[in-house]
């Protein structure tokens, strides 16, 4: 028997996204007594570390309802997330996911990247009480609700703009671009594998709409009045984008304003983020040490899928590998989430809240 009867709501196994955020975590771990490591030391034993639960979480939903859950960090090394590393990282990830069996949690949400390592592919898993999910629903949900929300913000006429979004082929991407088909001027789509790009611009085509779509980004943005960036790569750079475009940054890491050409011309939030309104705890209270949010109990969509699937005693495999998005399934978990008040995040990006 390699699992052992379900005890935990949720789990979210996750990695972090630079060695700032590592550093004062693994120093917040260890114990006061020890003097602080120096990042060049944490750097050389991270990856040697094995998976474990780092902190528990508890979640409260608007209807009384809570759920227990745990962070379980795979000490995957930012700085090896590229193609090269897949073998290292599929293999941490791997034990992860037969440390969040044993743990016994009831559905586990696999966090930025570990999602896309695995590409969803969960039937290989071997069989045991615990479900898994990517997270890309209530994700793409976020995301798309968030986009609809700034552009009545900022008076953007959805009909009459060409939304551009990078990492189209992708699981987010394809959600994203199936949302708002038929809903705007022209589609701008961009992805690197030209084949699998222009197959899905193709279909898209046949259903008469209107679509731009080229593996060179720079012959997009000129175009855009909105970007939703959801590509798996850390290094995507903006130049030329119409001023006032509206941007959401819905990748992990969200670092586009690092590289966009003229951030201060621009309107950018930090998209596929969700803010549980009745709020949630972690204990250990590390969370000085991971993320800062610019307003209280925000978390990225991946997570809160498994806390919204834990409230409603909704223990399955939800979100599954590429391509099966569908714009119901992105209604249907974002409802369940708003009814347990679990709703957009309010838009912010690394200068603070709008
Ligand atoms: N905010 C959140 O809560 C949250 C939650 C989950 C995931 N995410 C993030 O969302 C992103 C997408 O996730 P996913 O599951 O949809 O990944 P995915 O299925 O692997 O799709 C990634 C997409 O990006 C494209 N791509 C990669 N590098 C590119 C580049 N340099 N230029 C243009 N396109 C590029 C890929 O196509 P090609 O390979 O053909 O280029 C593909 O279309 C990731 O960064 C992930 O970490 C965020």
């Amino acid at each position: 028997m390699d699992c052992q009867a379900p005890s935990l709501d949720f789990a979210i196994i996750g990695h972090q996204e630079n060695w700032q955020h590592i550093t004062a975590l693994i120093n917040d771990i260890r114990t006061p007594r020890l003097e602080k490591l120096p990042v060049e030391k944490i750097k050389s034993i991270f990856s040697f570390i094995p998976p474990r639960d780092v902190f528990k979480i508890n979640a409260k939903s608007k209807t009384g309802a809570e759920a227990n859950g745990v962070y379980i960090e795979t000490f995957i090394d930012p700085d090896m997330l590229d193609a090269q590393y897949i073998r290292t990282n599929i293999s941490k990830v791997m034990n992860a996911v037969a440390f969040a069996k044993k743990l016994g949690a009831k559905v586990v949400t696999m966090g930025g990247f570990t999602s896309i390592l695995l590409e969803g592919n969960f039937d290989s898993f071997s069989p045991g009480p615990s479900k898994f999910t990517t997270g890309n629903t209530l994700t793409a949900a976020f995301i798309v609700k968030g986009v609809e929300k700034a552009i009545t913000q900022y008076g953007i006429n959805l009909q009459e703009s060409n939304i551009l979004i990078v990492g189209a082929t992708g699981d987010i991407g394809m959600a994203c671009t199936n949302y708002f088909k038929g809903k705007t001027k022209k589609m701008l789509l961009c992805a690197r594998n030209k084949n699998r790009l222009q197959k899905f611009a193709l279909e898209l085509i046949k259903d008469n709409i209107l679509v731009n779509y080229s593996i060179v980004l720079d012959e997009l943005i000129p175009e855009a009045d909105i970007i939703i960036c959801v590509a798996s790569s850390t290094n995507i750079q903006m130049a030329n984008c119409k001023k006032n475009v509206l941007i959401c940054d819905a990748g992990y890491p969200k670092n586009l304003e690092t590289t966009i050409d003229n951030p201060a011309a621009v309107h950018l939030f930090h998209g596929g983020m969700g803010q549980v309104l009745n709020g949630y705890s972690i204990n250990p209270d590390y969370s000085k040490s991971m993320y800062h949010y610019e307003a209280p109990y925000i978390s990225h969509g991946c997570a809160l899928e498994a806390i919204v699937l834990a409230l409603e005693n909704k223990f399955e495999t939800y979100s599954t590998g590429r391509g099966n998005i569908t714009n119901d399934k992105m209604e249907e978990i974002y409802d369940l989430s708003l009814k347990h008040g679990i709703t957009v995040a309010p838009f912010y990006n690394t200068k603070g809240l709008w």
